[in-house]
């Protein structure tokens, strides 16, 4: 079945981790559009000054599965309905793969991996009922395994693997999937990340990063355009295509950084 693009005009739009960077981004651009917004994260001071009145501020820890239910359930009690799911809160781990803590593995795969599969199950009957929209924002570590972000590299790999599987359940629902592989944003990703500071030369890569008001524009259009895979800088795509093509090469050039 052929998936219809979201009219962002009245739309319901689930956004997690609202309260700052591309979320916080994301729902801005999505509410000038229109689109009713239920935002969620931890943090609810910060949650409610991105908020605007209309919308519905929901806190909690996504790492908690009772929260992410609440978060369902109560986006359904307040509007009847769910537009699109955009999962979008996420943490960095700056350790080595020899010496990642295990503790610190587990909690980000259950925020990275587990809450967008959670999440997705939760609101899956109710983008059947919209023919909705579902996207799952991974990160060019999706493609590419980072060696100073090991153990964010098997979670973003993970769900852009869960992303394909989505596609091909809820295709035939008419549900619009789409995965977003985020080279450098500007936001405060870095700080919030567990572990060391990434290696000087990846600092050097923002001079090819972009806005979150950037990667929130490009994945909002991605969305109106049924995209499946929205790249964002475009430059990523060039990493992208080699990764696929010459896989060797790419593991070597990381091994370097
Ligand atoms: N920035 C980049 O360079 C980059 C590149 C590729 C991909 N990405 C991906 O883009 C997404 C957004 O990242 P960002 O750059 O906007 O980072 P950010 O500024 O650190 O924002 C992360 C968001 O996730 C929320 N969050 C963190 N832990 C949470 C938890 N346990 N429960 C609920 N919410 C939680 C935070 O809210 P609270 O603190 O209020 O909970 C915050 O709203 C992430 O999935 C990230 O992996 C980012």
């Amino acid at each position: 079945m052929k998936t219809k693009s979201l009219k962002t005009e009245g739309s319901v739009v689930v956004i997690t981790g609202a309260s700052d960077g591309i979320g916080a981004e994301l729902a801005a651009q999505l509410r000038a559009m229109g689109s009713r917004l239920v935002l969620a994260g931890r943090n609810e001071s910060r949650l409610r000054a991105v908020g605007g009145p209309q919308d519905l501020v929901i806190p909690g820890d996504l790492t908690v599965a009772e929260d992410r239910v609440a978060l369902i359930e109560q986006a359904v009690a307040r509007f009847g309905r769910i537009d699109a799911l955009i999962n979008n809160a996420g943490r960095g781990s700056y350790y080595r793969a020899t010496s990642a803590p295990l503790d610190d593995a587990r909690s980000l795969f259950e925020l990275n991996f587990f809450a967008p599969l959670h999440l997705a199950q939760l609101a899956s009957p109710w983008l059947c009922e919209s023919k909705g929209t579902l996207v799952n924002i991974g990160s060019i570590a999706s493609q590419i395994s980072l060696p100073w972000l090991p153990v964010y590299s098997a979670s973003k790999h993970a769900l852009a693997s869960l992303t394909v599987t989505q596609r091909m359940d809820l295709r035939r629902h008419g549900v619009h999937v789409m995965a977003v592989y985020p080279g450098y944003v500007l936001t405060g990703f870095q700080e919030h990340a567990a572990g060391a500071m990434p290696p000087a030369e990846v600092v050097k890569g923002k001079r090819f990063a972009v806005t979150a008001e950037e990667c929130a524009t490009a994945i909002i259009r991605g969305m109106e355009r049924r995209s499946e895979l929205v790249v964002t800088p475009k430059i990523g795509w060039i990493l992208v295509w080699l990764s696929r093509l010459f896989p060797g090469l790419t593991e070597s050039r990381m091994e370097r950084v």
